[in-house]
């Protein structure tokens, strides 16, 4: 994280970090995250973000270039591959809605379908991500999320041993096809979207860069076979995997109120995107935030 530049010697705020009675994750409540931070507040948040894996800022209200201001305290921002929903002037805010405007979606309605870490898919992949609610339905919508070291710290003695060293292809293509909203399929990639977003590999067990602690690295999303194993054992071994990392010991559920933002780590957790019944109005705004390669 290279940050100090952004942090400014400003007074600091009272604030409460809380964390939830669950496998991970903590809610910090009384600060805005839209003003200036002191560096003895970034220093506060950081060590939570690290501790916990995901914060959960309650009742903020951010202007979109508030959000970009905060995003890039931890890092550069990076763009997602489908520029169409981008939020109109801000490249960097990616709109996660189903909410269809004169015949348009405006946002990718089904983000999240299965588990995955964002941008897997790209070398080096992403640090963190930050979700901002606009538009919360009534009912559903919620989004799960899973530690990836809690998940790995629990693997058999042996398959911890079968997994030391191996490498993955992660793919944003593999399972593009099966992601259909409500019979809306996705929009179809030029040559130049399928450019950018060629196959990586990382390894199966990435150790955090600056906890030092082990997780699982696979997502039934975006990765498709474990490099130099037989098509069918690798399957075998990657479903098993996916399996193990998502064992309800290990997962928080997070139920959306109004004005959340949500901050992620990237690196130690995997999430979900329960969906909401479609005739009900979501909107969220996500930046991503780059990372290092993972090791
Ligand atoms: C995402 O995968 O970033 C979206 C999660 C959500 O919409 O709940």
């Amino acid at each position: 994280m290279s940050t100090s530049a952004a942090v400014l010697a400003v007074p600091s705020q009272s604030f409460e970090i809380r964390p939830l009675a669950a496998p991970l994750g903590a809610e910090v409540l009384g600060i805005d995250v839209g003003r200036p931070l002191s560096s003895a507040e970034f220093d506060r948040i950081h060590q939570a973000f690290l501790q916990h894996g995901l914060l959960i800022f309650r009742d903020q209200h951010l202007t979109p270039a508030q959000q970009i201001a905060f995003s890039r305290l931890w890092g550069e921002l990076l763009i997602h591959v489908l520029k169409q929903f981008q939020l109109p002037g801000h490249p960097e805010v990616f709109v996660i809605s189903n909410i269809v405007e004169q015949g348009k979606p405006i946002g990718l309605a089904d983000a999240g379908k299965f588990w995955h870490s964002d941008l897997s898919y790209v070398a080096p992949p992403s640090l963190g991500a930050i979700l901002y609610a606009q538009e919360l339905p009534e009912e559903g919508g919620d989004t799960l999320f899973a530690s990836q070291q809690q998940a790995y710290d629990a693997l058999p003695e042996s398959l911890r041993r079968r997994i030391e060293g191996l490498r993955a292809v992660h793919s944003y293509t593999s399972r593009y096809a099966e992601e259909v909203f409500s019979g809306v399929v996705r929009p179809t990639l030029s040559e130049a979207q399928r450019e950018s977003v060629r196959e990586v590999v990382h390894p199966v067990v990435r150790t955090h860069p600056e906890t030092g602690r082990k997780g699982l690295f696979v997502n039934a999303n975006f990765t498709t076979h474990i490099v130099d194993l037989p098509a069918h054992e690798s399957r075998q071994l990657l479903d098993e995997l996916f399996a193990r990392s998502i064992h309800p010991q290990f997962i928080y559920r997070h139920r959306w109120q109004p004005n959340d933002l949500l901050f992620w780590d990237n690196r130690a957790l995997i999430h979900l995107a329960t969906g909401c019944p479609s005739h009900l109005r979501r909107r969220l705004h996500r930046t991503t935030i780059a990372g290092e390669a993972a090791f």
